[in-house]
């Protein structure tokens, strides 16, 4: 097995809204192995289906690598058509994304949230997470909904990225 290729912004794949999970079949399962091959080819903790040009609802993550994992309830984990019910609270902190390589920005999210999703078996799940894991949570599933990171910042601070990212790209074809 090899890892996947992470697409990468301005990648169209990752503004489409992926499609509820229905057939948990081998073929998911098979996916579900080569997206955490890829996971730990990274320095992420969290990867969603879109990232790697599978637009269905599901993401995994795995934070054991992590020294204070315990408190993350740990991994691998895969949830399928995960679902925000409850959202309580507000964090502004630090967030990258596998998909803008290099990037780091503050991010306004709620503080603690309960999901409803899907294991990998397709049984119903409930988990609550506040914090770091809360963040992760939040941003998978902007994924799911073709939503990324930058659509958080204030319009100033996307409009840096925007520019700074077009100067790199005409720098990168100038070569
Ligand atoms: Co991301």
């Amino acid at each position: 097995m090899s890892p996947l290729e992470i697409l990468k912004y301005p990648e169209i794949q990752l503004f489409e809204k992926s499609a509820a999970v229905s057939e948990i079949d081998a073929v998911l399962q098979n996916q579900i192995n080569q997206m955490f091959e890829t996971l730990y080819c990274s320095d992420g903790l969290g990867l969603a289906a879109p990232q790697v040009g599978c637009l269905q609802s599901f993401f995994i993550y795995d934070f054991s690598r992590r020294d204070d994992e315990a408190k993350y309830g740990a991994g691998p984990i895969v949830l399928l058509n995960p679902e925000i019910i409850e959202s309580e609270g507000e964090e502004l902190a630090d967030e990258g994304c596998l998909s803008i390589p290099g990037y780091f920005e503050k991010v306004r999210r709620a503080y603690r949230v309960q999901l409803k999703a899907q294991d990998r078996e397709g049984k119903d799940i409930r988990i609550e997470a506040e914090g770091l894991a809360a963040r992760l949570f939040q941003h998978e599933i902007d994924h799911l909904n073709g939503v990324l990171m930058l659509d958080h910042l204030s319009s100033l601070k996307r409009n840096i990225f925007i520019r700074k990212f077009k100067k790199k790209q005409k720098y990168a074809e100038s070569k």
